[in-house]
């Protein structure tokens, strides 16, 4: 059974936090913290499935926490911790190895992206991806989880393997006492104008971390100067904004960025287009970087400050992970019966 209202989400710490994972994550999981109690991860044991160097490492896992905590999440109130010092995920993680099965993963449509052609020759903790993933979020019998629309086909991955583990054992789960529903079929929380933010460059690509273009994506460190700069060489096509949001379609670029106006705003892609219809580009660039760098600039000069004192995110990191700690040994007390390991 779930645990009623108990958000858990997690951001991998592999390369440079964009305007993506901002308004797809990290900005919807403040509201939250006021209805849910919420746990909010650094998912560095998935970082690693593709190579990252441990200098690196350690500095994306302290960007993510710091963009955690400048966004406006609590950690005494909630729970942000690194996912590698819980290691009850890799032993989850492990028997849901043991229930997925290979055909599911191979389906996944991120590890064929990231795979390609070289399916082969990828690490097997990628292919693995979604088990941990299922781990993280069933250790803490989470209700909702949070995400951009790229990870919808994990969370239903994530409900497929809670149902088989929740049916293969059946019996022992009886026997143990406990309920039926022992993982919950956790809902993804995603909604809003920004479930799925563009690159600046190419409407048709997701902006994200690998691209190899800067131009492409907005860090969350980058200066005002950089902010509005991207904005204003952002690529659109030559029309005026329409009024309404049937007017968007087929025009990729433009819905993007009225999107991330939107989001940034608070409001919906229909009060945007109310305001700005008819208006050109140069008219809501100017507005809409003027908006990026008000709502962004002072989140960057946060997350600086708290980068450049490692020892207190490390401290705040540890603490979180002391108290994760004991809700997944709950969880993994009971597995650990269910499967029949003996202690
Ligand atoms: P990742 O960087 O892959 O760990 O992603 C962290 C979170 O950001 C996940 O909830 C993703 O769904 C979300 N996210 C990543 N890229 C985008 C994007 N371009 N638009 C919206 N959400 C995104
Ligand atoms: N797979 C997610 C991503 O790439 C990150 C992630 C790992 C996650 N574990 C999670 C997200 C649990 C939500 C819940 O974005």
């Amino acid at each position: 059974m779930s645990i009623k209202n108990r958000v858990f989400s997690g951001i991998q710490p592999s390369g440079d936090l964009h305007l993506g994972n901002y308004l797809g994550a990290i900005r919807r999981f403040v509201p939250l913290q006021e209805t849910h109690e919420c746990i909010y991860c650094v998912v560095d044991m998935h970082a690693i499935t593709v190579w990252q160097d441990p200098d690196e490492l350690r500095r994306a896992t302290r960007e993510v926490a710091s963009a955690f905590i400048a966004a406006g999440i609590d950690p005494k109130a909630h729970i942000v911790f690194n996912q590698s010092q819980v290691i009850q995920h890799a032993e989850l993680a492990w028997v849901f190895n043991c229930i997925a099965r290979i055909g599911w993963m191979n389906r996944m449509t991120q590890f064929k992206d990231k795979a390609g052609k070289n399916s082969e020759n990828v690490s097997l903790g990628l292919l693995a991806y979604p088990s941990l993933m299922a781990a993280d979020i069933l250790l803490y019998k989470a209700s909702h989880v949070p995400v951009g629309d790229d990870q919808k086909q994990h969370l239903e991955l994530t409900r497929d393997i809670a149902a088989k583990f929740n049916n293969d054992y059946a019996a022992s789960i009886a026997a143990e006492g406990l309920a039926e529903e022992f993982f919950p079929l956790t809902e993804p929380l995603i909604a809003g104008p920004a479930t799925r933010i563009m690159s600046l460059r190419d409407g048709k690509k997701k902006m994200s971390k690998s691209d190899p273009s800067d131009a492409s994506r907005i860090s969350l460190l980058d200066d005002a100067d950089a902010i509005a700069k991207k904005i204003k060489r952002a690529t659109t096509d030559p029309e005026p904004l329409p009024s309404d949001e049937k007017g968007l379609e087929g025009r990729p670029e433009a819905d993007n960025l009225v999107g991330i106006y939107a989001a940034l705003s608070d409001k919906s892609k229909a009060d945007v287009l109310a305001e700005f219809g008819g208006a050109g580009w140069g008219v809501f660039k100017p507005a809409l970087a003027d908006l990026a760098v008000s709502v962004l600039a002072p989140m960057a000069g946060e997350m600086q400050r708290l980068i450049d004192d490692p020892e207190t995110i490390d401290a705040v990191l540890r603490e979180g992970a002391d108290r994760a700690r004991v809700l997944a040994e709950e969880t993994m007390t009971q597995v650990r019966r269910i499967v029949g390991f003996i202690r």
